[in-house]
């Protein structure tokens, strides 16, 4: 999760450690460095899992030799346990080439397979391992690293960021990315890689940021740039003038904020690697049998806080796509019911740091009575996943803000990807419907993306309302999960009174809150889905009559909402189950500004914690 690479003529270990230290903010659970000894032209790795503490502890009683050329990395796992093994960096089989990697190899089981058959021996789980080996053939084979950095990407699917050293070529570091981040730090005499410029802030300002599949080689004196077909390219360079602080948050103001913005690579990161070379889908740890799965007849959702309103959104999706009953359960009711399970139960815990102990409790129950449980998490190795029969982790990197913006958008992904699995073991929707909406989900990054490029719009709105003590969010269908996800955003970071409801409840009671000038957010269905559509035109209608002011969250193009919006957010147009990935966008930009606003600390709101891990 944090890269750090280095060659001058300081101490690479103490510029490493420094600048995985710098980054540990981005959360992690091991860590790793690898020096180039350029007088034998060995490398010398130490990795641990854990803290970075555990690292400086292993090298302190057992020191690295000097060097002046190295890579480090803080991993964050995505396959495979945080162990000391599948710990960054990764070596080649002669222990020539060393590798750091950030991001999802999707083929790499195809590499890997390949690789064993000609003999590799593969250490770790990780998929990371195959480049190490993949570059070192290459390096054997007579070309210089750089050249090996190309031709190896060139054989990679997925989004990653790789930083190399070969120890016969001692004052060289490569590196290359596609679709995840990497910058370059010029300094004199010296060169730095990080993911991001907190790795190296504290010795040069200045800075190359890179393209889209381009391979960086830095030496002592220089920097030089091509593309993956190894025509030359010009990075963009910059000056960095943020402090350390804001440099960990990437110029943002809170790590919500970038976490908000980071929610198109979080998704696509969570899409990769999920079609097999058949294009059937698979899933990363999925224990259970096509039989044991077909044997299913009902599905328990359990999860607390945002999780719910995940589950909320599954149920929509699964029943839709596979026909089979979902009960939505909030973890900390779940047990105490006497919830009727048996083998043909499914249960599906949604927790996105899987420590949450209501959450826990609730699959250790669960299994008593013999029923499966599957995770849905974003932490590998937590107790939540490892205690379950099945896995989909979500990729959305650790989140450091405690309000779940991607974590909750990524665990939306997974709980689509599961429905669809489901349909594909079931039979209820065919090979070609199936790949229909994977190629939906694929477009829902650029729809998050061109919601972002508005940002401003809805800043606006907030602080035009920064005044409101009170707010309704009103939703149909799936866009009734989106009301609610709005709203706890708001009370958890704006300490404001804020309610989700059906608007088709509205009429059962809450329009007794509405008052004169109450603002009420109404996330409107997409418009091919008339009868919903409608139906929420009557419910805003209702409540403007009575004097609140709406602002609605309505897709382009949708011209019927305009007379009854008193405020209006364009969503961009995304199939109706699919339209939670992208309405909740704005309410979470819309909590950020207004918590921003009245003063609040929007990463750490009062009273809360990021994992409640008691009951
Ligand atoms: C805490 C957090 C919430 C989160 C909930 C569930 O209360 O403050 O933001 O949604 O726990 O967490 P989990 O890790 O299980 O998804």
């Amino acid at each position: 999760c944090g890269i750090v690479g280095y060659v001058g003529d300081r101490s690479a270990q103490e510029v490493v450690i420094e600048g995985l230290r710098r980054m540990e903010y981005r959360g992690y659970d091991s860590a790793g460095i690898a020096l180039v000894r350029a007088a034998e032209g060995t490398l010398a790795v130490d990795k641990r899992a854990g803290k970075l503490s555990n690292l400086e502890k292993s090298i302190s009683e057992d020191p690295l030799p000097a060097s002046t050329t190295g890579i480090g990395h803080t991993r964050w796992a995505t396959h495979g346990a945080p162990n000391d093994v599948n710990a960054h960096p990764h070596l080649g089989a002669v222990r020539r080439v060393a590798v750091v990697h950030n991001g999802i190899i999707e083929n790499f089981a195809d590499l890997r397979a390949r690789l064993e058959a000609d003999d590799h021996l593969l250490l770790s789980e990780t998929d990371t391992e195959v480049t190490a080996h993949l570059l070192e053939l290459q390096v054997e084979s007579g070309v210089d690293l750089t050249t090996a950095m190309q031709r190896v990407c060139q054989r990679l699917e997925g989004a990653f960021t790789l930083v190399a050293v070969d120890a016969q070529d001692p004052d060289r570091v490569v590196a290359a990315r596609r679709n995840s981040p990497l910058v370059v730090g010029l300094g004199e005499g010296e060169n730095f890689l990080g993911s991001d410029v907190a790795a190296f802030i504290e010795h040069t300002r200045e800075a190359l940021e890179l393209g889209q599949d381009q391979v960086v080689t830095i030496t002592r004196d220089g920097v030089s740039v091509t593309g993956f077909d190894g025509v030359p390219a010009e990075g963009r360079r910059y000056h960095v003038d943020w402090d350390l602080s804001a440099a960990e948050k990437d110029g943002h103001d809170w790590f919500m904020r970038k976490e908000i913005f980071e929610q198109p690579h979080a998704v696509a990161d969570s899409l990769l690697g999920r079609r097999s070379r058949t294009g059937s889908l698979q899933l990363d740890e999925m224990r259970l049998s096509d039989q044991e799965l077909r044997d299913i007849d009902k599905i328990i959702i359990i999860a607390a806080g945002t999780s719910f309103y995940a589950g909320l959104v599954a149920k929509y999706a699964i029943e839709h796509w596979c026909r089979i009953p979902v009960e939505v359960e909030l973890s900390s009711e779940f047990r105490y019911r006497d919830p009727i399970l048996d083998y043909s139960t499914l249960v599906v815990a949604i927790s996105q740091s899987g420590e949450t102990a209501d959450t826990l409790q609730a699959i250790r129950h669960a299994r008593t009575q013999r029923s499966k449980v599957l995770a849905i998490c974003n932490t590998n190795g937590s107790t939540i996943p490892r205690e379950s029969d099945a896995v989909i982790y979500t990729h959305a990197g650790p989140e450091i803000g405690v309000a779940s913006t991607k974590g909750y958008t990524t665990q939306l992904v997974a709980c689509y990807l599961l429905a669809l699995y489901l349909a594909q073991v079931k039979g209820t929707r065919f090979g070609d419907e199936i790949d229909q909406i994977m190629g939906q989900l694929e477009q829902i990054p650029a729809a998050i993306e061109s919601i972002l490029a508005r940002a401003d719009e809805v800043y606006a709105l907030a602080h035009e309302f920064a005044a409101s003590t009170s707010f309704i969010f009103l939703g149909r269908h799936a866009g009734y999960p989106t009301a609610l996800e709005g709203a706890l955003k708001l009370k958890e970071l704006a300490y404001l009174h804020a309610e989700g409801f059906a608007a088709g409840e509205l009429k059962h009671g809450p329009i007794a809150l509405i008052d004169d000038g109450l603002p009420v957010f109404c996330i409107v269905p997409p418009q091919g889905r008339d009868q919903l559509h409608d139906k929420m035109l009557s419910g805003i209608q209702e409540v403007r009559a009575r004097g609140a002011r709406t602002i609605c969250l309505a897709e382009e193009g949708d011209a019927r909402i305009t007379p009854y919006a008193d405020r209006l957010v364009r969503l961009p147009r995304v199939p109706v189950l699919l339209q939670p990935l992208v309405s909740v966008v704005p309410l979470q930009l819309f909590a950020c500004e207004l918590a921003t606003a009245l003063g609040h600390d929007v990463d750490q709101p009062r009273n809360l914690a990021k994992s409640v891990t008691v009951e």
